[in-house]
């Protein structure tokens, strides 16, 4: 179950609080030259392909929302295209030099086609090409659990106050987060926005695992886009870089 469905200006305003564009565009670009094609598996609003986009990378972005997809393509950029469809859906001829997914798109994608995904993903890619996957394993939803949260978010003029109910499913191993976004523009109008979504619990065993049998080969990981070195002891971002296996090597 996702939505993501409420006007993707107010979602670019959270996810600045969020995250680190700057450093997520350094790491992206170190994985592949500027011209390289790029795919991004759950896109959002499309914050970084437009930066890919304006370095010269040839992108396409894929994700279900079609508030997000509307506002990315508003949004434009130079080389970006989108699709509105789900990323367990996607199919194409091209081959792109980098994909990726990140900010936990991978835990919201169904726990049952991720294998799936990961082997069309391979068919996508040029033999060099790489993967770069980014999610939110076991300790981040443990570490980060409260039932209920309040949250303020401020653009220019602009106040979106999140208020989320999370809950857990240890049968399915699925974290639930409905929330609710007051949005409060510079008019001093104020609307409302529900927004909801399941998203399975991975660990980094069980998506290397799913990486060796979709064929690809781990070539390095991270605690971060800063490649910071990835934590022993499992706490924080677990970012993967993986390279499809040789046929003759499988
Ligand atoms: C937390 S957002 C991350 C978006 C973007 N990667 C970013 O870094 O801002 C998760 C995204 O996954 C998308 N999504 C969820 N399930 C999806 C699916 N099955 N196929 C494609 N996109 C999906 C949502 O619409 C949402 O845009």
């Amino acid at each position: 179950m996702t939505s993501f469905e409420f006007p993707g200006e107010y979602y670019e305003i959270m996810r600045r609080d969020f995250r680190n564009l700057a450093a997520e565009t350094e790491f992206l670009a170190s994985c592949a030259p500027p011209g390289s094609r790029v795919l991004d598996l759950g896109s959002g609003t499309g914050t970084n392909l437009r930066r890919l986009g304006e370095l010269g990378y040839s992108c396409v972005g894929v994700d279900q929302s079609a508030s997000f997809v509307e506002y990315a393509r508003r949004a434009g950029g130079e080389g970006v295209e989108y699709v509105h469809g789900r990323a367990e859906d996607f199919a194409t001829d091209r081959r792109f030099d980098l994909v990726y997914s990140l900010f936990m798109t991978l835990n919201h994608l169904p726990h049952d086609k991720l294998r799936t995904v990961l082997e069309t993903t391979r068919c996508h890619l040029a033999p060099e090409g790489r993967l770069v996957l980014e999610f939110g394993h076991l300790l981040n939803f443990v570490e980060s659990y409260q039932q209920h949260t309040v949250a303020h978010h401020r653009g220019d003029d602009i106040l979106i106050t999140r208020l989320a109910r999370q809950s857990v499913n240890p049968h399915a191993a699925t974290w639930r987060n409905e929330e609710t976004l007051l949005v409060r523009d510079a008019d001093g109008q104020v609307s409302l926005y529900d927004n909801f979504f399941d998203q399975s619990v991975l660990t980094g065993p069980e998506v290397r695992g799913l990486l060796a049998e979709a064929g690809f080969t781990v070539t390095a990981e991270y605690g971060g886009f800063r490649k910071e070195p990835a934590p022993g002891h499992g706490r924080g971002p677990l970012v993967i870089i993986a390279a499809p296996t040789p046929k003759e090597a499988i």
